[in-house]
């Protein structure tokens, strides 16, 4: 058991491919109950294994909350396999420490894994929770993609940004994302024009970060 050191944005390693786990070996669950002490060392809710420099595709979230209770879950190998909605999420990184932005996310999403044991699960969380948000906030990771490639006021995420010495957005990274796009202007202007609840944001917002 031992807290490493998470690496900061703008390290190539949040960039570069991941490897499928082989086998889940005695160095992998070692290295899994490292990820979970630094992750809760952090305050925060999920911890990819590129962000402490691991270039495998593990990454481990505890989302519990007051209301919503849960077990810490480990991932190893996850793939997405179903994605839809839309969402705007209030989130974190542990990799952007004390950043906090606006980003598109999905509302639905239903994901696919194998746990520590190496046994494949399926799960579909509730849409637009914080868990649905942290499952592809950490997905992401094993991508090389970034919260901040989600963005959604550009020049505004620079300045937070500059304000944390942290490097600025790397436009060419921006997702192009038209199908977010339309389903959060739809859900705007709805709100707008008083025939919705305003767009709800992500209980994300709790300020922790992922
Ligand atoms: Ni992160």
């Amino acid at each position: 058991m031992a807290i490493l050191k998470v690496v900061e944005y703008g390290d190539p390693v949040l960039r570069a491919p991941t490897k499928e786990v082989v086998k889940v070996s005695k160095k992998i669950q070692r290295l899994v109950d490292d990820m979970f002490d630094t992750m809760y060392a952090q305050n925060g809710c999920g911890l990819a294994a590129p962000q402490v420099g691991e270039s495998k595709r593990i990454f481990v979230l505890d989302c519990a909350t007051e209301t919503h209770p849960m077990q810490p879950m480990v991932f190893i190998n996850p793939v997405i396999v179903k994605k839809s909605g839309v969402f705007l999420s209030h989130e974190g990184c542990l990799s952007f420490p004390g950043v906090y932005i606006d980003v598109k996310r999905y509302a639905h999403v239903t994901i696919r894994a194998k746990d520590i044991k190496g046994r494949p699960f399926s799960l579909t969380p509730e849409p637009g929770t914080l868990l649905a948000m942290a499952i592809q906030h950490e997905f992401d990771h094993l991508e090389g993609i970034l919260f901040v490639d989600h963005v959604i006021d550009r020049f505004g995420t620079d300045e937070i940004l500059k304000a944390h010495h942290l490097p600025t957005i790397e436009p060419e990274m921006i997702l192009d994302e038209p199908e977010l796009d339309e389903g959060l202007l739809a859900m705007l202007s709805e709100a707008e024009s008083g025939q919705a609840a305003p767009a709800k944001k992500s209980k994300a917002s709790r300020e922790k970060s992922a």
